[in-house]
Parts: C-alpha cells; structure tokens; sequence
C-alpha cells in the first residue's frame, strides 16, 4: 500500500517568541521539520506535503533542500488541523492509498512507530496515535470503548470525567486519502475555539460506521516543542539517546556529556572523543580516530587513525586520510590532507591539497584569498614547509620540495627545490651593547626630568 505524509507545519508558535517559524527551530542543529521529514520516510511515501504558514517562505526552503519532492501548501489562516490538512487536497489529487498526517513540531516520532499505525491500518480505516500522558494536561483526550475508540474530545470542551482519562492524542493519524479527505469536508467549527478540529474525524467517521481504533507510543516520541525551553530541553533528550548510540557502537566518548553532536553525526567503532568536542552537521568519523579536547568538526572526514586537535577546528571540505595529523590551534577548510601527513601547530590551511607524508610547520598560512576570489594551493608529497611559510595562492609546491623558515612563497616550487624567499641576515658585532646602554641612557634622563 503506498502512504503518502501530511506534515502540519503552519502555526506560529507565539512562545518561542522568535522571528523564525517555530519548525525551523534545530534540534541537533538540523530542523525540527526536517526530523519529522526524516522519520517519515521510513514510510518510503509517493509524495511528501508540508503545511506552511507562518515564514511559509524559509520552511519551503528548508522542506526542499531536504527533500525536492516535496510539495509545500499554504495555509493562509490558521483556522485548525483539519483546516490545515484540507490545504493539502489539491496537492494529493489523484493519490490512493494512505495519508499519514504528523506534526512539524513533534521531531522524535519513531519510524517504527509509523509503521505499526500502517499496520493497524489493515484492520481499522482509522488510525490515531495516542499515549499514556504522565500529566495530561490540555491534550486531547482518547475516549476508549475497548480497542475501539469513539471519539476524541479537546481538552477545552471536555467534561470533568473526559478530563479525568490519561490516554491523549498525539495529533498523528493514518487514514485512506478518499475518506480522509471526505471526512474532513464534514468537518465544523462549532467548538470552544471555533476551530476545524482535526480529531473530530473520529465521530464522523463512527457515525458512518468505520472502523476507528489508537495505538499507542511512548510519551516521549510525542514531545512538543512549545517555548526555547521545550527545544533545549529536546535537544537535552536528543543529545543523551544520540551518546548513548555512539557508547553502544563501540565509540569511547571519555566524558560523554560533554560532547556535542549533531542529527547526522557518524563516528566508528574504536574511535575516541575526548571531553568538550562539537560535532556540526556533516561529519563522518571513521573507525580507530582520535578527536582530542575542545575540537569543533563540521561537513569534515576524518579517516581511520587520524589524530585531530586539541583545539582544531575543521571546516566543511576537510578531509583527512588515514594516519594524519592535525594538531591544536590549526583551522582546515575545503582541503585533503593525504595519508600520514601533518598540520600539527598553528596553521590556516584552506582552499588546498596536502600530499602524502608532507610536514607543514608551524604558523604556516594558505593566502587563498585575494579580497575578491578563492585560490588553491597544491602540495606535493613528502614537502617540507619551514614554520611561518606564507603560501600565496595560487601556488604549487612539487613533490619533495622544501621551504625555508618564514618564505613567503609567490611562485611555484618543483619538485625537489628549496625555495627562501626572506631577507638575508646582516650580523653587526657589538652593536646590541651599544644601543642597550644609549637605550638605558635615555630611560634615565627621562626619569630624572620627571
Ligand atoms: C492538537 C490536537 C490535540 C492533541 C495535541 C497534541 C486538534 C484539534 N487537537 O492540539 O488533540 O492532543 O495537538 O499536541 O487537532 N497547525 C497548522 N494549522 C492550523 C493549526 C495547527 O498547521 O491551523 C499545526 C501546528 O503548527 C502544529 C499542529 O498543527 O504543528 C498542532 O497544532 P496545535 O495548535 O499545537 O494543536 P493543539 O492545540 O496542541
Ligand atoms: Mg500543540
């Protein structure tokens, strides 16, 4: 049976009292929307349709540079979920098959979980998500009659027994698209919100003798995110599963909860992460490395026995091979460092290629910019680059060169050459005594005057 997903994604979100849409918000640095996005496509759907409203344009961004496919909708006012699931109608003209509705704002929902409500589906025409709520609070509540559910019932029109059942609505549903769409057409506003209810499906579609039933998840999978504090708090719960994957992967993390990773972060097994490591979007790690203190990787490789930091900073475009170094205080962007080469002090190294085996010393720096354009910088294997050498790039250096401590390179080096671009040494005898005591001279008349 082919599904198709409907994620709800137009509301404001007023307490997160932000300019940004409320499902751009990251969690893991990667967008709520796009975690429910990523969830659903365990589902494999045939089409993928967002909601937007509120900062309609930057979500539709963010939906397609997930995913292109996607098809985003507006809904112009917010007049509520079964209003917001209407305006995707047009965009699933001529699908069959299921609808699975989620929510833009409720990113921890588990693909396993997708797929028991499209399981239920075979037997049920209906299919809500619920959850036993350890403070029920304002959700919709599950009105139950054996597995059979009858109706459900916003907290805000429920009487005090309602009130009083645990089992609420995640907002999550599964329905064939034909009667889901000709259930919501049923649907009025005529409640405490003046709302088009989506929930209210579930009476309309008993009162037409359909087969409506609730599985359940755990609490957790259904997280709102309301307020900052809800998303920290989020990115708190992401943050632990996320370490503890890594620990159960094999990964040693010295003082896990000091490292930061983010939704698409893969490190292999045996590697090691010391303490106050940030992990940005982009990152593979492979098996046997090392990422020592306070590095910050992001949109990098690193390969199998590289050793990084302390203090290194690795920028989309780094790619480290096997066995290399880079060491602490050194910035890499947009670069190869070949096998068992080493950056190990100090260095910029961007816009580059670093062959194998080479050294670069320390304070070495890639000019690759000129104030208006990118260059690169090409070394060979097995260089040496003397401490302080200025690379201005364009530039090649050939295979087995050498610069000279604090050369500012401009040509290109051939393979084998020395290259020393600096001024020569003038050693003048006695003359550091003479200006050390017409110095100390001067310092004294200075006093004196005072
Ligand atoms: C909804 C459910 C409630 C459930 C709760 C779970 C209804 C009527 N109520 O209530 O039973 O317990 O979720 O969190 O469905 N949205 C739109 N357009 C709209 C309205 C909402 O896109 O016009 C989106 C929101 O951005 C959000 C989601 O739909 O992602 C849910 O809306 P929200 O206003 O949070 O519904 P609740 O009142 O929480
Ligand atoms: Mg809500």
């Amino acid at each position: 049976m082919s599904s198709a997903l409907v994620i709800l994604a137009a509301g404001k979100g007023t307490r997160m009292n932000s300019d940004m849409p409320k499902v751009l918000h990251p969690i893991a640095q990667t967008p709520m929307l796009v975690h429910a996005m990523r969830a659903g496509r365990a589902l494999a759907p045939e089409r993928t349709v967002i909601v937007a409203g509120h900062g309609a344009e930057s979500v539709t961004k963010a939906a397609l540079s997930e995913d292109d496919t996607a098809q985003v909708v507006l809904q112009e006012e917010q007049l509520g979920t079964a209003h917001a699931v209407d305006q995707a109608r047009a965009a699933l003209d001529g699908f069959e098959g299921d609808v699975v509705v989620l929510y833009g704002d409720t990113p921890f929902i588990q693909p396993q979980t997708l797929e028991r409500m499209i399981a239920a589906r075979a037997e049920n025409d209906l299919v809500i998500l619920g959850f036993e709520a350890a403070d029920p609070a304002r959700y919709g509540r599950l009105v139950m009659n054996g597995d059979r559910l009858e109706r459900i019932v916003e907290f805000k029109d429920a009487s005090e027994a309602e009130r009083a059942i645990s089992f609420c609505n995640s907002g999550l549903l599964a329905c064939d698209a034909g009667t889901l769409f000709d259930l919501i057409a049923a649907v009025g506003n005529d409640n405490a919100s003046g709302e088009y209810y989506l929930t209210d499906v579930v009476e309309l579609a008993r009162a037409r003798n359909l087969n409506v039933t609730a599985v359940a998840c755990a609490e957790a999978e259904t997280l709102g995110v309301n307020s900052r504090a809800d998303l920290a708090q989020a990115d708190a719960v992401f943050q632990a599963a996320a370490r503890a994957a890594l620990l159960e992967q094999g990964v040693t993390l010295m003082a896990p909860e000091t490292v930061y990773l983010a939704a698409d972060t893969v490190i292999g097994r045996d590697s090691v992460i010391e303490p106050n490591v940030v992990f940005g979007p982009g990152v593979t790690v492979e098996s046997g490395a090392q990422i020592r203190a306070f590095s910050h990787l992001e949109g990098c490789h690193v390969s199998r026995g590289a050793v990084v930091g302390p203090y290194a900073r690795l920028r989309p475009g780094a790619e480290l091979a096997e066995d290399a170094k880079v060491g602490n205080f050194v910035e890499i962007k947009n670069a190869e460092i070949a096998e068992g080469a080493k950056v190990n002090h100090l260095s910029y190294v961007g816009d580059a290629s670093i062959g194998a085996k080479s050294n670069i010393g320390a304070g070495t720096i890639t000019c690759n910019y000129d104030g208006f354009m990118k260059h690169r910088t090409e070394i060979g294997e097995g260089v040496f680059i003397g401490s302080n050498t200025m690379l201005v790039a364009p530039v090649t250096v050939g295979d087995g060169a050498m610069t000279a401590t604090g050369t500012v390179v401009t040509r290109n080096i051939e393979p084998d050459a020395l290259a020393v671009a600096r001024a020569k040494q003038d050693n003048k005898p006695g003359y550091a005594k003479k200006l050390f005591s017409i110095l100390r001279k001067k310092k004294e008349n200075l006093s004196k005057g005072q």
